[in-house]
């Protein structure tokens, strides 16, 4: 029985949520192992637009559902989606979704400071999607956290607090921001204690069962590689690490369990907030791939920067997240163009490098070198084989597979679940 990772090979948003979707159905848990409600799937099934940020998509399907230790919490949105999914007639139940005992919590204070460093005038703007999430982990490292299971204790939790707090009212007087009440933040988190324990589990202990018993285990990753907190583009990254390594780490499940990473991939590029972009198009070709694509943020609404398709970048991510195969989504998008490139190297101070430097300044430097390849006129869009598809698109998705050092398992052809074409199943590895 295989084990299946799914990350984003990019910048995030790169349309795991339909993957996801389709895998979830197929899989008996589904586990989230980092991130927060700064992620944004949208899941469309018979018709109906399901928006997810911090619940696994396995919820939907009334699938065991995992919020792994590497996820940071926020109570009040963990409430606030579970309420809005069963609205849609989706209930979320104690029997269906488990929460890390030891998962960190998103506290008020996190999200303010999240807010005041990104509208700071000076300092560097990340274009966070100011959830608290940073500021949440930057606990979680310092040994200070409120997590989980301090709900479950509110005898030791004054302690708890006063500890973070010695913390966090030296940083908010030093930015000119009113101290935080002791007293507030323990009425805050006893208010949404009842609302979060009967979902507290011993995750890595549950997850280890349900291995042993033959499960199959799909671990939902949120963003993308290059957001990253080691490898990406830092500091213009999220604070997890996104790669697939972390699907261990973040679930305490070890790595042996994991049988195939899938890398989802879009046909150009994208992404959200600040920070180096080397095939980014402020033109009209960035306009054409943003409006085609609806390229708008499911969690914050803004415009996403769109560019052509960076070889370079997957290349390293296929590498760094040991994937195996890559889900392909978005290429109806490019159809229609007279012709389609793709970054193959960069040309970093008169010279031709074949991987992003780990440097700031570098990575800002970097120029794409492309190769031209012609497009196609026809629609791509829902077509569910090799068949269906113009001679040109064909060469692209080969060439693209050839560049990256991976094969395309999966093409997604359109946002409904079954305009798919399946090379292999990633579960019958
Ligand atoms: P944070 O995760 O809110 O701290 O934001 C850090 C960076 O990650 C910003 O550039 C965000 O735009 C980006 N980011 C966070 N979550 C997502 C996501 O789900 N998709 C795309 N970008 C994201």
């Amino acid at each position: 029985m295989a084990n299946v990772v799914v990350v984003g090979s990019q910048w995030g948003d790169e349309g795991k949520g339909k993957i996801v979707d389709w895998l979830s159905e197929q899989a008996d848990v589904v586990v989230r192992f980092q991130g927060g409600h700064n992620a944004g799937h949208t899941l469309v099934i018979d018709g109906v637009s399901y928006k997810l940020s911090l619940l696994p998509s396995g919820v939907v399907r009334g699938k065991l559902s995992v919020i792994g230790n590497g996820v940071v919490v926020d109570p009040h949105a963990l409430v606030a989606e579970m309420e809005r999914l069963s609205a849609q007639g989706i209930d979320v139940t104690p029997d269906t979704l488990k929460i890390a005992d030891n998962a960190t919590l998103i506290l008020s204070l996190h999200r303010e400071l999240d807010a005041l460093r990104e509208s700071a005038a000076s300092g560097t703007k990340i274009g966070t999607t100011k959830r608290g999430i940073g500021p949440a982990y930057e606990d979680k490292v310092g040994r200070r956290a409120i997590r989980v299971m301090d709900l479950a204790n509110l005898k030791t939790l004054p302690a708890k607090i006063d500890r973070l707090l010695a913390h966090h009212n030296a940083l908010r007087k030093g930015l000119g921001e009113p101290e935080v009440d002791p007293k507030a933040l323990y009425d805050e988190l006893a208010s949404v204690a009842d609302r979060v324990l009967p979902f507290m589990d011993t995750v890595w202990a549950l997850l280890d069962k349900k291995r042993r018993e033959g499960s199959r285990i799909l671990f939902e990753g949120a963003q993308g590689a290059l957001l990253d907190n080691d490898h990406g583009t830092y500091p213009f990254v999220t604070s997890s690490n996104t790669i697939a390594g972390q699907a261990s780490t973040g679930s305490g499940l070890g790595p042996g369990a994991i049988d195939h990473v899938l890398g989802i991939t879009k046909a150009y590029t994208t992404r959200v907030g600040e920070g180096p972009f080397p095939t980014e198009q402020i033109n009209e070709i960035g306009e054409f791939l943003g409006t085609r694509g609806h390229e708008f943020g499911v969690v914050t609404g803004r415009k996403r920067r769109c560019g052509w398709f960076d070889a370079v970048l997957v290349r390293q991510t296929v590498s760094v997240s040991g994937i195996n195969g890559i889900a392909l989504t978005k290429l109806d998008v490019l159809d229609g163009l007279d012709e389609i490139k793709i970054c193959v190297a960069y040309e970093l101070d008169g010279e031709r490098i074949e991987h992003l430097p780990a440097s700031q300044g570098a990575q800002m430097r970097v120029k794409p070198i492309y190769e031209t390849l012609p497009g196609w006129k026809e629609s791509t869009q829902g077509a569910r084989s090799w068949a269906d598809l113009p001679a040109q698109a064909v060469k692209y998705v080969r060439h693209v597979e050839e560049l990256i050092g991976a094969p395309v398992t999966l093409l997604s052809t359109s946002p409904e679940r079954d305009d798919t074409i399946l090379v292999q199943n990633p579960f019958q590895d």
